[in-house]
């Protein structure tokens, strides 16, 4: 007697049977050689129709579970391994197929080391506001010209869309960004330095994989970006911490050697300073006498609302700066595009790894991409977004002004998020749990620091995705006030 039971919703009675009876013979329950009931037998036990056990052993007979001998039945093909008699309770052939030991590699289990950034704390199922960095609002992106932008690309559908591609990316694609860096951002780069990657992080991981073997020292920002810390991490660096001020990172603290300085000049994540030009000499003639290679991530370099801002770093060193770009912040994080300008010693070596990893960047948004930024869509939209973003700070930080007066940030009036420092005496995670408890998700910066027990009660406050009016009402809320 087979006891299968049959009574998956939505799933047709057929292919529940078919699912029982391969799952049997895949633990051993049904032995290779053994005979199965007649399918009149089974379709009375299980009462069902012929024609489903019919149709279920039709699908096992296909893919070679069972052999159907004329005149004598139909019985589990006898090629299957028989099944181990000393299997353990539960161990079953089927579970062990899904489920092989689990043994980390070594860099696996660096990558899943230190922390990642923090959700918003319990809300206790109330909606909140969350003053989260990194969310940006879905309007008003230039939804109409990229449709338009598509269908014409779809309507006439280039060879390279449906094939595979320079794992660097197209073509006109790197010479729109080269052109684009060069002019807004002072990069001294050609199409053939630039590399399309999947966001910044594309750039971290492929930079750490070619550059970095275990035991190599990073000397990086600290507090920084967590998902920059992650990846060198998970190559086996050693993190050598460089201390921030209100002018950046402190160029007398770089570490005595290192193979890689990681650094966010143009707004320091997550502090908001900006890097003065003695600093940036100074760090570069560190690199140049400990060997070291630098890498510039220009994450949000795109949002200066007010005063003049100093090109990147790279301008002054081409050949020993990795530049980092990412569409992120200028057009939306799901996008998944960024890109590098690549030292030319560089160029080669990386191309053929990115071939390894991920071969090349998707076509489609490359050739959408590459029509926006040439159209002039791309340079528009971040006129608008300039305006909005602007109004927005001011918002935030006439609401901070006027109701938390005791907070202290920093105006770097640049990019999208607001670093506070928490009066002394506050405890950061009590400022979070009680915002939290007025609907308010704040996000505290001790998580960027490299010691977080030692860092100042500090929060990052995201405001891009907010109208002013949420921003207002939220910082009344985290204040106290009605
Ligand atoms: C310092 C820094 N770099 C890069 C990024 C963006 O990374 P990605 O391009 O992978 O989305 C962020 C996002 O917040 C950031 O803070």
């Amino acid at each position: 007697m087979l006891l299968i039971s049959l009574d998956a919703p939505g799933v047709p009675l057929h292919r529940q049977l078919y699912q029982g009876l391969r799952e049997r013979i895949l633990d051993g329950r049904l032995r290779p050689g053994e005979r199965l009931p007649s399918t009149r037998t089974l379709a009375n036990q299980l009462s069902v129709g012929r024609n489903t056990v019919l149709e279920a052993f039709e699908m096992l007979l296909a893919e070679g579970y069972l052999d159907a001998r004329t005149g004598s039945g139909t019985y589990v093909t006898s090629s299957l391994p028989d099944a181990e008699p000393d299997r353990p309770p539960g161990a079953s052939r089927l579970t062990e197929r899904l489920a092989p030991p689990l043994r980390l590699s070594a860099w696996a289990k660096r990558a899943l080391e230190g922390p990642l950034p923090e959700s918003a704390p319990p809300s206790g199922g109330r909606p909140m506001t969350l003053l989260r960095n990194g969310l940006l609002p879905p309007a008003p992106f230039p939804w109409a010209a990229w449709e338009r932008l598509a269908r014409q690309r779809l309507a006439h559908p280039d060879p390279r869309l449906y094939q595979y591609g320079e794992p660097t990316g197209l073509l006109e694609l790197r010479q729109a960004i080269a052109d684009y860096v060069s002019r807004a951002r002072g990069v001294r780069a050609e199409a053939d330095q630039v590399m399309v990657t999947s966001g910044s992080q594309g750039v971290l991981d492929l930079v750490s994989r070619v550059l970095l073997d275990p035991g190599d020292i990073v000397a990086l920002e600290d507090p920084s970006y967590l998902g920059a810390r992650r990846a060198f991490a998970a190559s086996g660096a050693r993190l050598a911490g460089v201390a921030v001020d209100e002018h950046g990172l402190d160029p007398d603290r770089l570490p005595p050697r290192a193979r890689l300085a990681y650094l966010t000049p143009s707004h320091q994540f997550p502090t908001g300073a900006v890097l003065p030009v003695g600093r940036r000499l100074a760090v570069l003639d560190w690199a140049a006498r400990v060997g070291a290679w630098v890498l510039e991530d220009d994450y949000d370099s795109e949002f200066r609302y007010g005063g003049r801002p100093l090109a990147a770093l790279q301008g002054l060193a081409p050949e020993r700066v990795i530049y980092c770009g990412t569409f992120s912040k200028a057009l939306y994080p799901g996008f998944r595009l960024g890109f590098l300008v690549a030292p030319r010693e560089l160029v080669a070596t990386l191309r053929e790894v990115r071939y390894v990893i991920d071969r090349q960047p998707p076509s489609l948004e490359q050739l959408i991409l590459t029509d926006l930024l040439r159209e002039g869509h791309f340079e528009r939209h971040l006129r608008r977004m300039r305006l909005v973003y602007a109004e927005k700070r001011a918002a935030l930080l006439a609401a901070l002004r006027q109701d938390l007066p005791t907070w202290r940030w920093r105006d770097s009036g640049a990019g999208l998020h607001v670093y506070v420092c928490l009066p002394e005496g506050c405890v950061e995670s009590a400022v979070v749990a009680r915002a939290a408890r007025v609907g308010v998700g704040l996000y505290g910066a001790s998580q960027y620091y490299l010691e977080p027990r030692c860092a100042p009660p500090s929060l990052v406050l995201g405001y891009a995705h907010l109208e002013t009016g949420a921003i207002r009402a939220a910082v009344r809320r985290v204040a106290g006030r009605p």
